[in-house]
């Protein structure tokens, strides 16, 4: 199995911690290793072919910085020198891993996260690899919990019995609140964690067919005998990317995909989309609150998220987000936490 990791997402919801050039998959949200390096060290059991980490130019230097320390771990960082979304990234590294095999199955996975069973979530991938041997667009699903409008939606084709593979009827893309009620109250519906498992010629074929202009686009790449020493692809892959459109695949092939099979997730997943989700994977210390890597006073406060560098102290506060950084310090209220990501809108502005 070959694995390619997504790391080129900019994750403005985790400021002041993530910044342009070390966005969330880059950063230590939970204290200790980044999310990429757990990424990466979550699937060294399987004994990958290669790792190829697909990242943006501007985080390169830092990924592989964050990766070095992984010697004798067959891993490539690809680079891409502008974010056109998740298609051509998938795009691009499945052209690579083609190239040298055209029927290994590449298992895409997100950098960024979080997944509590690793010894399930190994055995998932595993289960994942045969059914894409066999043909199949296989995405891992995840039962949800509420009607969250951030993701996609895959409706099974059967009704839902044993671990699965299950036909995927339809795939819906990140629906309006009224249609994720729907889909929530039905019961056949999964969200899509955003992880996928493929031939290369498989998911080649089906952006040929759903994406032409994104396949000609791809269609020149030359490539050197040793394809794992791609220093001449650089330039090519900055002219094939000023032809290319920003698309994410869930757009652009699973909505579409008439091969598409869904294998239920039980290893306990989040996707840790702002500061108010890590209550939601990590446990709260005995005062009731989660502290990150922060020496903290609690008092009578409970329901906050506190990460920073120097003393702390809380005093009569609930479900705040207070995360503190040598030049910014960010309080916020936990239910809001998405909205941050408007503040490096207005950072942005501001230049
Ligand atoms: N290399 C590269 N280049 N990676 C990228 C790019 C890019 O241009 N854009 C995004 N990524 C990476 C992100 O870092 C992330 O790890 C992953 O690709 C998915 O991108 P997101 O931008 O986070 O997608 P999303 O959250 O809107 O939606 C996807 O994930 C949901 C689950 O978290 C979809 O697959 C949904 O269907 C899914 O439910
Ligand atoms: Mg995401």
């Amino acid at each position: 199995m070959y694995i390619v990791i997504l790391a080129g997402g900019s994750g403005t919801r985790f400021w002041p911690l993530s910044r342009k050039k070390t966005p969330k998959q880059l950063m230590s949200v939970f204290g200790g290793k980044s999310m990429l390096q757990r990424t990466v060290e979550r699937v060294l059991p399987l004994k990958p072919k290669r790792i190829l980490v697909v990242t943006n130019t501007l985080q390169a230097a830092e990924t592989r910085r964050q990766l070095d320390y992984l010697r004798g771990v067959r891993i490539e960082v690809v680079e891409e020198p502008l974010g056109r979304n998740t298609a051509p990234a998938i795009c691009l590294a499945a052209t690579i891993i083609a190239r040298y095999e055209p029927e290994g199955v590449m298992a895409v996975l997100p950098a960024d996260h979080y997944i509590r069973d690793e010894d399930e979530f190994a055995a998932t991938l595993l289960r994942g690899a045969e059914v894409a041997r066999n043909g199949y667009l296989v995405t891992l699903g995840i039962a949800p919990d509420r009607p969250e409008t951030g993701y996609g939606y895959l409706e099974a084709e059967t009704e839902l019995r044993g671990s699965g593979p299950y036909p995927v009827k339809r795939f819906i893309e990140k629906p309006d609140r009224q249609r994720a009620l729907e889909f929530l109250a039905a019961g056949t519906f999964f969200w899509n964690s955003g992880m996928f498992l493929w031939r290369a010629d498989v998911i080649l074929d089906q952006i040929a067919a759903l994406m032409p202009a994104l396949a000609r686009a791809f269609a020149g790449l030359t490539f050197s005998p040793d394809i794992w020493e791609p220093a001449d692809l650089i330039p090519q892959i900055e002219a094939v990317y000023t032809m290319v459109d920003g698309q994410s695949i869930d757009y652009g092939v699973m909505e579409r995909a008439a091969n598409v099979m869904m294998l239920p997730a039980a290893f306990g997943w989040s996707d840790v989309g702002s500061w108010g989700a890590i209550p939601d994977v990590l446990d709260p210390d005995g005062t009731g609150n989660v502290v990150i890597d922060t020496e903290t006073v609690v008092i009578d406060s409970h329901g906050c998220v506190v990460r920073g560098d120097k003393l702390t102290a809380l005093v009569g506060v609930t479900d705040l987000v207070v995360v503190d950084t040598p030049d910014a310090l960010l309080v916020c209220a936990r239910e809001r936490a998405q909205e941050v990501k408007q503040v490096t809108e207005e950072l942005e502005r501001r230049k």
